[in-house]
């Protein structure tokens, strides 16, 4: 075991999210979603309005896109761009019935000041695939987002992008197999991904928190962590425990209708980096 003793200061973040407000499962583009299972919405939205008021009382600032009628998935807000310095990277996504979702995100941005605003040429589902360490961009493909969209952000971030190939259809976007702790610090289920980027992970981050298939199963990599408080699917218990043993403070909560949809904790939040991390 890893002796982690030291204290973890969390640091005060900036999130994006989007009410559930016209959440529904009628279409499936992931192996999570079955339309012929029946969706709560108002439990939907209760979920929903917990982590939202979670995130508050960990002091954060949070602040919400207006959700589009006829897009059920919106609420999945980590999916709409990717900010770092400041610089947004707006989404294009690669099913029809989400493609309003990049636009309305970069709208939204636009008339909020941010001047830095690049429209994507190629196909990338914002956080949903591009995860930020504090010195680099890791990249997920094989399911969604392209490795041209790799090149893509890495001319846009000008940061170094470490590209990884997911294998499996269930951890469909980088955010359901891997998540970022702290800085330079990970945590990841190995079997999600190719033997290749196997390697890459542990040569980039042999310190990594490795998660089992059962918490895996549960949606717990689709975690939010702030250095310190890591929001995480209560079912994931023993990675709950890794975590404290860690010395990170573990904080579980119940996503179980947005599940349905393939998505949890980090789907539903997009992380707005205004300024310079290193
Ligand atoms: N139903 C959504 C989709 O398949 C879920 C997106 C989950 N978001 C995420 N960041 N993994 O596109």
């Amino acid at each position: 075991m890893h002796e982690h003793r030291r204290d973890r200061l969390p640091r005060t973040r900036h999130y994006l999210m989007c009410r559930p407000t016209h959440f529904e499962v009628t279409y499936s583009i992931n192996p999570w979603m079955d339309p012929a299972v029946p969706v709560d919405n108002a439990l939907a939205v209760a979920q929903w309005e917990r982590l939202y008021a979670l995130y508050q009382e960990l002091g954060h600032k949070v602040d919400l896109i207006d959700p589009l009628p006829g897009h059920p998935d919106m609420v999945y807000a980590a999916n709409g761009a990717t900010v770092v310095d400041g610089r947004v990277l707006g989404a294009r996504f690669r099913n029809p019935q989400r493609a309003a979702e990049g636009p309305a995100h970069l709208e939204w941005f636009r008339t909020r000041g941010y001047a830095r605003v690049h429209d994507p040429v190629h196909v990338n589902e914002g956080e949903g695939d591009f995860l930020v360490t504090e010195s680099r961009l890791l990249a997920g493909k094989g399911f969604r987002s392209t490795p041209e969209s790799h090149a893509e952000a890495r001319e846009f971030f000008g940061r170094p992008v470490v590209g990884l190939d997911l294998v499996d259809p269930r951890y469909y976007h980088l955010d359901t197999a891997l998540a970022v702790l702290d800085r330079d610090e990970v945590m990841y289920y190995p079997e999600a991904f190719s033997p290749g980027s196997r390697a890459v992970l542990r040569r980039l981050f042999p310190d990594a928190l490795l998660v089992s298939g059962v918490d895996a199963a549960v949606f717990g990599l689709n975690a939010v962590s702030d250095g310190r408080h890591v929001v995480l699917p209560e079912a994931a218990e023993g990675l709950a425990r890794q975590l404290r043993e860690r010395g990170f403070e573990p904080i579980g909560v119940d996503l179980s209708e947005l599940l349905k949809g393939g998505g949890s904790v980090k789907c539903c939040t997009l992380e707005i980096r205004d300024s310079t991390l290193d």
